[in-house]
């Protein structure tokens, strides 16, 4: 896959894409990062990328010309055409299910939105506006890099094992299981029994049961769209009563 990002701050990328699992999957080849400075396509001395708001208005909005132009340059320098991207807080909220879409696709063009907005024309030249949550950035940088990493991770060959993909937070429609390394007692604090089993059976029902555990008690929003079995809506509603009933129970604190 090819990620191409424009932004009028290229050097933050850098070191960004070079770390760790971003750096090694670009030198496998399973990602290509190209970044674009969009100064480049300003016309005029101080390369403006921003003008005042027609009807007044605070802020700056960002000009259409440079954008349009980085679009057609960019997607002229390879020939798979690419799903255009524009970061802002209007956009699609961005989930592990829209990270699968936009991971599938062959090629990426990512445009930083900056300042108050951009031009409403450029919406044009815009495949999907997507927002990483609701609140505001100073701009779309640090969205960029939360697509590129999330998008990336998810490549053939970037992950040691394609199972970590599948069995972690979310592709389950469930938050995360808990996790233990050594030492099995810490200060008195013990790992479950049932982990140091070496049963594989039992510890895939104990890490199942936890997930429903765990994403009933924190994003029980999660549960209605997360394929469960008679049973586990069950074990779930169950979760939710006792936490209730706990909560109820004269002379506790709330
Ligand atoms: N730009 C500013 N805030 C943003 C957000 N939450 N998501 C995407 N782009 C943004």
């Amino acid at each position: 896959m090819r990620i191409d990002i424009v932004s009028i701050f290229p050097d933050v990328f850098e070191p960004v894409l070079a770390s760790s699992m971003l750096g090694i999957a670009q030198q496998k080849g399973a990602v290509e990062f190209r970044v674009h400075d969009l100064r480049q396509w300003t016309d005029d001395k101080h390369r403006t990328t921003d003008d005042y708001p027609f009807g007044g208005g605070h802020g700056m909005v960002m000009k259409p010309e440079p954008l349009f132009r980085a679009v057609r340059a960019v997607t002229e320098a390879d020939p798979r055409v690419p799903f255009v991207v524009l970061t802002c807080p209007q956009g699609r909220r961005l989930d592990q299910r829209l990270v699968e879409e936009l991971a599938a696709k062959e090629r990426l063009l990512i445009l930083c939105g900056r300042y108050e907005g951009v031009d409403e024309r450029v919406r044009e030249i815009v495949d999907l506006e997507v927002s990483i949550g609701d609140y505001v950035l100073t701009g779309g940088e640090l969205p960029a890099m939360v697509i590129v990493d999330a998008v990336t991770r998810l490549q053939p060959g970037v992950l040691a094992s394609p199972s970590s993909a599948e069995e972690e937070s979310f592709s389950w429609g469930l938050l995360e299981y808990p996790q233990y390394t050594r030492p099995a007692s810490f200060e008195g604090r013990e790992v479950p029994a049932v982990l140091l089993s070496g049963d594989h059976k039992k510890i895939a029902q104990w890490r199942r049961l936890e997930a429903i555990r765990r994403t009933a008690l924190r994003r029980p929003d999660l549960l209605e769209s997360a394929d469960l079995t008679e049973d586990e809506r069950a074990f779930a509603a169950r979760v939710i009563a006792e936490r209730d009933s706990e909560r109820k129970e004269p002379g506790s604190d709330g």
